[in-house]
């Protein structure tokens, strides 16, 4: 009769996590905790346990099967191997993880994977567009036509689509006067590859990039894989405090600040006019690259918007980064980078090496959406609709939760910061709205140091106005009593 095993504990910081599971029941086992024919816990049992998803305990299983520590019969329960594998077999067959290093560097171990979340009922964490609101059947159209010329399913251009550099060039131009022409465009799958080629064509192993100290984690993750070493500079109402970030420069060698002027990320805080010269004279008397990360420039509400740093840059000092992620969808992986040529050429070569050209066919379809102003439309009509969605989350947190938090209005963005009543804890109010359905970020969630901080980002744009209320309505129903 099989005997059933101890409690199996994986260490939490050990990963890949199949591996670490695997370790920890050869650890039992070696322990004698587990002997040969224990039951050994099946795989959804220790994956409920565990809280990790099936496939992971069915993958440490896989390995351990592999190597001869537990055995399995149909219908039958897995237990422990009977004989164990010998000391020499052991040593010849340790688990795949540790026979080749498969472990995660700390340069990426923080970042999140989202596919593996649950979809929450309201997605107020994201600051991403309303995928309903894709005009879906132009882009198909796009498609339909382009996927009938051979010429785009062959190789291109690693630089991007020269239609569609001309088309972004000349929306850049006109709308953010930012000048460029098409050769001073790179087409990437996102803003995310933008940066990270940024990153690897700028940064070298050590080198110091300034951060905002509340911002986009995903663009630090790009940063730290290419050896930056982050340094933090605080932001307020006004955006980055260049004070704080000027006295730094004159202490020590910095390579690069990455900013995010126009609506700061998260807290939407617009640059004053003043710090925007003053980063400008700062960097360039240091010597001082800037990465702007322009993501959300055509979701301005109030006159008009402010003008990109690169707008202002007489000396080449500013790397200009844009998406189509708010305007169209995050899916459809388009952003762009305009850089000086050199750096541009180099960003172009690392591309070729790691992805060797974009999605021509999509680039190709873009292009089309761009030059009959399918997109233009698109963003007028949703400058209104998210205007509109904007209002029905400030009236949703005036009915709801007024005394609980407190804001400015952003003139534009696709997000609220919200300050939440000192007497609630910001994080344990994140996880019972979780449990209620609602999806919302934490101010912690953007803080460099990961420190629990009084805020709350509510993005509206996914949500129209009927669905902005009760969503509201059930985070104040989360709202954990003082
Ligand atoms: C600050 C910031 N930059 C860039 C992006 C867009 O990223 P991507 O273009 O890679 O989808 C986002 C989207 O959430 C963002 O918040």
């Amino acid at each position: 009769m099989p005997r059933t095993g101890p409690t199996i504990e994986v260490d939490p910081d050990e990963t890949p996590r199949f591996a670490a599971i695997a370790r920890a029941i050869i650890r039992e086992i070696r322990r004698g905790r587990l002997r040969p024919g224990d039951r050994v816990p099946g795989t959804r049992e220790l994956s409920r346990q565990l809280g990790v998803h099936r496939n992971t305990v069915v993958a440490a299983y896989r390995d351990l099967l592999a190597e001869g520590w537990i055995a399995t019969a149909p219908g039958k329960d897995t237990t422990v191997a009977t004989p164990l594998p010998s000391a020499t077999r052991r040593t010849t067959r340790p688990t795949t993880a540790e026979t080749l290093g498969f472990t995660v560097p700390p340069s990426v171990a923080s970042t999140r994977v989202p596919a593996t979340r649950v979809p929450a009922t309201y997605q107020l964490d994201s600051g991403l567009p309303d995928p309903r609101m894709l005009p879906a059947d132009l882009v198909a159209r796009a498609f339909r036509r382009v996927l009938r010329n051979t010429a785009l399913l062959g190789d291109g251009d690693p630089q991007g689509y020269a239609p569609l550099r001309a088309a972004i060039a000349s929306a850049v131009s006109a709308q953010r006067a930012v000048p460029c022409a098409a050769d001073d465009v790179l087409v990437t799958r996102g803003s995310q590859q933008a940066i990270d080629l940024v990153a690897r064509a700028v940064v070298r192993p050590g080198d110091a990039v300034a951060v905002e100290a509340l911002g986009y984690r995903p663009a630090w993750d790009a940063l730290r894989l290419a050896g930056a070493e982050l340094v933090p500079i605080p932001v307020d109402a006004d955006g980055l405090d260049t004070t704080a970030l000027t006295r730094v420069l004159e202490r020590r060698r910095v390579r690069l600040v990455y900013v995010t002027p126009h609506h700061q990320y998260p807290t939407l805080a617009t640059l004053a006019a003043s710090r925007r010269l003053a980063l400008l004279a700062a960097c360039r008397r240091h010597r001082v690259a800037i990465l702007e990360d322009d993501y959300d420039h055509e979701f301005h509400y109030g006159a008009r918007p402010v003008a990109p740093l690169r707008s202002l840059d007489a000396h080449g000092l500013v790397v200009y980064v844009g998406t189509l992620s708010k305007v169209l969808a995050p899916g459809l992986r388009t952003g762009w980078v305009v850089a000086p040529r050199p750096l541009l050429a180099t960003m172009t070569r690392i591309r070729r090496v790691a992805d060797r050209q974009g999605d021509l066919p999509l680039e190709a379809a873009i292009a089309e959406l761009f030059d009959d102003d399918t997109i233009g439309r698109h963003i007028r009509r949703m400058r209104r609709i998210h205007l509109e969605r904007r209002d029905a989350a400030v009236e949703a947190l005036d009915r709801h939760l007024a005394g609980s938090v407190s804001f400015a209005i952003p003139q534009g963005g696709m997000a609220l910061w919200l300050q939440v009543d000192p007497s609630i804890d910001p994080d344990a109010w994140v996880a019972a709205a979780a449990r209620r359905g609602v999806a919302i970020a934490p101010g912690s969630a953007f803080a460099l140091d990961g420190r629990p901080r009084p805020n709350l980002r509510l993005g509206y744009c996914r949500h129209d106005p009927r669905e902005l209320d009760a969503a509201v309505g059930r985070l104040a129903a989360a709202r954990p009593r003082p």
